[in-house]
């Protein structure tokens, strides 16, 4: 940590808006990357070489390699909720904080969900092709027919703040909730989002529709992949707005192309930003570039919270949104 006479030193990985940029230059040294383009793992090493704290998005891996020479790193904040990025073991292990932005983008990304589930349902990504492209003749009776999300039963896989929000907005429209989460919820909140538990395999079979809403932990990988989508409906959608190593894409592409299943939203891809070229081929699938989180006022809250819990971090004080919360005790 820098000495309380000079200013603490910190490295900004990517382009951000600038009234943060004026937050941090009025309490440290920046290091600015302003490219919206992640660096290199060598290059990252080398600007955390020189630190006190650093601000990164979920595309930064901060791991061995890239901790290889950060000596003198305290903090490490994510401007993200998502912390599969990080090493927390390691962070831990080198006393360096790490943490996170929950809550504020809870709702954005609940909309999202809803947003792909709907349109991948009602088909309309692939609708909206097919209009563009000057195949529609006529208006008919069977034409374009999709699955209702009213009063259908959602299955939500992971059942956090954002499962939640989900399954608030899913009692709006009339749906059973079923839940499948790492433990069963307190009653309370199963009572305020009037969800019930059941087992992964339950969910799979009995929900019209199921949303991919956990975290990305090593037994998480491929957590839906050709067993999984065996057992959905055929007339089901698979939404994913979590991480894209959750769904074993080539099993998807293959249970979209033969009707295992109905149909598929994802947010988030396990190459990500490069897109499995089967996923670009199959009509019945709504593809997002990452957007969960993306609207002005969440983004801009996101940047404030990442800022906040690295400057609570550079002033010895507990940060809001600490992970790695042991190097506190
Ligand atoms: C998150 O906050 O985890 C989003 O996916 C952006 O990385």
């Amino acid at each position: 940590m820098a000495s309380s006479m000079s200013k603490p030193k910190i490295f900004v990985a990517r382009q951000i808006f600038p009234e943060g940029l004026e937050r941090l230059r009025a309490i440290a040294e920046v290091d600015y990357n302003d490219q919206s383009v992640p660096l290199s793992p060598v290059d990252l090493s080398l600007r955390l070489a020189h630190v006190d704290g650093a601000l990164v998005t979920g595309s930064e891996k901060i791991d061995a390699q890239t901790l290889s020479q950060a000596h003198r790193l305290k903090i490490v904040s994510n401007i993200a909720v998502g912390f599969n990025n990080f090493d927390i073991q390691l962070l831990t292990e080198k006393n360096i904080l790490a943490t996170n932005t929950p809550e504020v983008l809870t709702d954005t990304t609940a909309d999202m969900g809803f947003l792909l589930l709907m349109a991948a349902a009602r088909r309309l990504s692939e609708g909206e092709h097919w209009l563009r492209a000057g195949h529609w003749q006529n208006w008919s009776l069977g034409g374009m027919m999709g699955m209702d999300i009213h009063h259908s039963t959602i299955g939500v896989m992971g059942m956090g703040r954002i499962g939640q929000a989900i399954a608030k907005r899913a009692l709006a429209f009339g749906m059973t909730v079923i839940y499948y989460n790492r433990r069963q919820l307190p009653k309370e909140i199963e009572k305020e989002c009037q969800a019930t538990y059941v087992t992964k395999e339950e969910l799979l079979k009995t929900a019209d529709h199921v949303m991919l809403v956990m975290p990305y932990v090593p037994e998480n990988h491929h957590f839906i992949g050709e067993k999984e989508l065996a057992l959905m409906k055929s007339t089901a959608t698979l939404v994913n707005i979590a991480r894209g190593g959750i769904v074993d894409e080539n099993a998807l592409i293959h249970a979209l192309k033969n009707q295992i299943i109905f149909s598929a939203g994802l947010d988030v891809y396990e190459g990500e930003p490069n897109i499995h070229p089967g996923l670009l081929e199959v009509p019945n699938i709504v593809l997002a570039p990452h957007i969960g989180s993306a609207t002005q006022k969440t983004r801009l809250a996101m940047m404030h919270l990442a800022i906040d819990n690295l400057i609570a971090g550079l002033n010895h004080q507990q940060p809001p949104n600490l992970i790695n919360t042991d190097l506190w005790k």
